[in-house]
């Protein structure tokens, strides 16, 4: 199975009956490990959560340390059912920078053969990564 039809076979697991739009992420490690996440939503809107933190933190509770998330791979559906384009939000993008230690590369898909691949640092040049 590859990452498109791993990400198609979960997606229906996200939690998204306000928005009707299914987001579904996998976190590879440097080592090839793959680590799931969907966006579960919440009827007190804010308190959401994206598939992507919820792939990355998954990653960081089974013991993956920062610098070994490898890459991030998204799929999304929007209410019609259909493959949209969702590039990470803000805050993901700061969790991603923060735990690849600015090395991950974005994987967006819009079907099986339509991805395109962004570096974290593309997508958010100086990141925050020092309280010093
Ligand atoms: N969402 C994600 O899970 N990831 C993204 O990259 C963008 C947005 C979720 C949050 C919410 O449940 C729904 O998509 C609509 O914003």
């Amino acid at each position: 199975m590859n990452l498109f039809e791993e990400l198609d076979s979960f997606l229906e697991r996200a939690y998204a009956p306000y928005s009707g739009f299914r987001v579904a992420s996998i976190v590879v490690t440097t080592e090839g490990k793959i680590y799931r996440g969907v966006n579960v939503e919440s009827v007190a809107y804010p308190t959401t959560m994206c598939a992507e933190r919820n792939a990355v933190f998954h990653a960081v509770a089974e013991g993956v340390k920062p610098g070994e998330i490898a890459e991030v791979h998204i799929l999304a559906r929007n209410e019609a059912g259909a493959y949209v384009t969702a590039f990470p939000c803000g805050s993901c993008r700061q969790v991603i920078a923060e735990q690849s230690r600015g090395k991950a590369t974005i994987h967006i898909y819009r079907g099986e053969r339509e991805v395109e691949m962004h570096s974290i640092a593309s997508l958010l040049p100086f990141h925050f990564a020092s309280l010093d």
